[in-house]
């Protein structure tokens, strides 16, 4: 809560801006004064005129995360696939994270008509990853330890169809030797299963890519659940190595439009989608009929 007495409250603002405040208060302090976010009275007169920071002025909002899972299958060692549901406030987040959220109901839905399988799946659609991982670290926090231990391994698909592709898993045994790899709980045989089915399966070539935090996984590499998913690039530019392999533009963002208006419909490759798509129902039925290779 802002805290902001005399009607101010700005809404969605997005980030680290400061601005003059304009209506209702037309740049000047209302009447009743503004207090600050930590309680304290703006020590300048009502009718002043004032250039605030408009972070201060961010509302607090509740957000809800979308969690599903089978009725059948084994509850002490889940499978679980992860997406998250928001996006940023520039644009209306459709290969960011549409993509993934819809990859994820897809093979929900599909999942729903097969045979039970032996081990419990469970769906997460995060809320409010771009506003600091919020519903997926509230959500692995919001388990007991015994809960976090039936969890057998965690997928996350974070933007899976950026238009100029490029086609990553997440490095889970750090083999590029490039940054700081998994640390202790990627997995490497989440990737490979991935990797296996891209490649061999489609022929796909697919290159690692660094756990840097930036995503939903975090919290669930951070309490020791082993994690993986694919990724297809964000603001990162595309070199000309991987042109060649994988088509597309050289020296050209991964997603162009990566955080802003133009993240709409037309911000889908929809190939990677498809195969990407295949990827996540196929890892998911490896691991919901044995967690065998990752558990040793
Ligand atoms: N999580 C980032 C976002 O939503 C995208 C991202 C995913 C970046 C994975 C790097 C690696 O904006
Ligand atoms: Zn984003
Ligand atoms: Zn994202
Ligand atoms: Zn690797």
């Amino acid at each position: 809560a802002a805290g902001a007495v005399g009607a101010i409250v700005y809404n969605n603002v997005p980030g680290p801006v400061n601005g003059t405040l304009g209506d209702p208060a037309a740049g000047k302090i209302p009447t009743g004064g503004i207090t600050q976010a930590d309680g304290q009275a703006l020590a300048a007169k009502p009718g002043a005129s004032v250039t605030l920071d408009l972070r201060a002025f961010q509302e607090a909002r509740t957000s809800y995360n979308v969690i599903a899972e089978t009725k059948t299958g084994r509850k002490d060692n889940v499978v679980m696939l992860g997406s998250h549901l928001d996006s940023v406030t520039e644009g209306p987040g459709i290969n960011d994270n549409g993509s993934g959220s819809a990859a994820l109901l897809e093979t929900a839905l599909q999942l729903g008509s097969k045979p039970k399988a032996n081990n419990a799946v469970r769906f997460g659609w995060w809320s409010a990853e771009e506003f600091g991982l919020v519903g997926s670290t509230y959500y692995v926090n919001s388990l007991t330890f015994e809960q976090q231990l039936d969890i057998a391994l965690y997928y996350n698909y974070d933007m899976i169809a950026s238009p100029n592709t490029g086609y990553f898993a997440y490095d889970g045994d750090n083999s590029d030797g490039v940054g700081a790899g998994a640390g202790p709980y990627g997995s490497g045989e989440l990737e490979k299963t991935l990797v296996d089915y891209l490649q061999n399966g489609k022929g796909v070539p697919v290159e690692g890519t660094d756990f840097t935090g930036r995503s939903d996984y975090g919290q669930f590499i951070a309490v020791g659940i082993p994690a993986g998913g694919l990724f297809t690039g964000a603001e990162g530019v595309k070199t000309a190595a991987q042109a060649a392999k994988w088509g597309g533009s050289a020296n050209v963002p991964y997603d162009k439009c990566y955080h802003q208006k133009c993240d709409n419909l037309g911000n889908i490759d929809r190939v990677a989608l498809d195969r990407n798509s295949d990827a996540v129902a196929w890892a998911l039925g490896v691991y919901a009929t044995s967690t065998e290779n990752i558990n040793g």
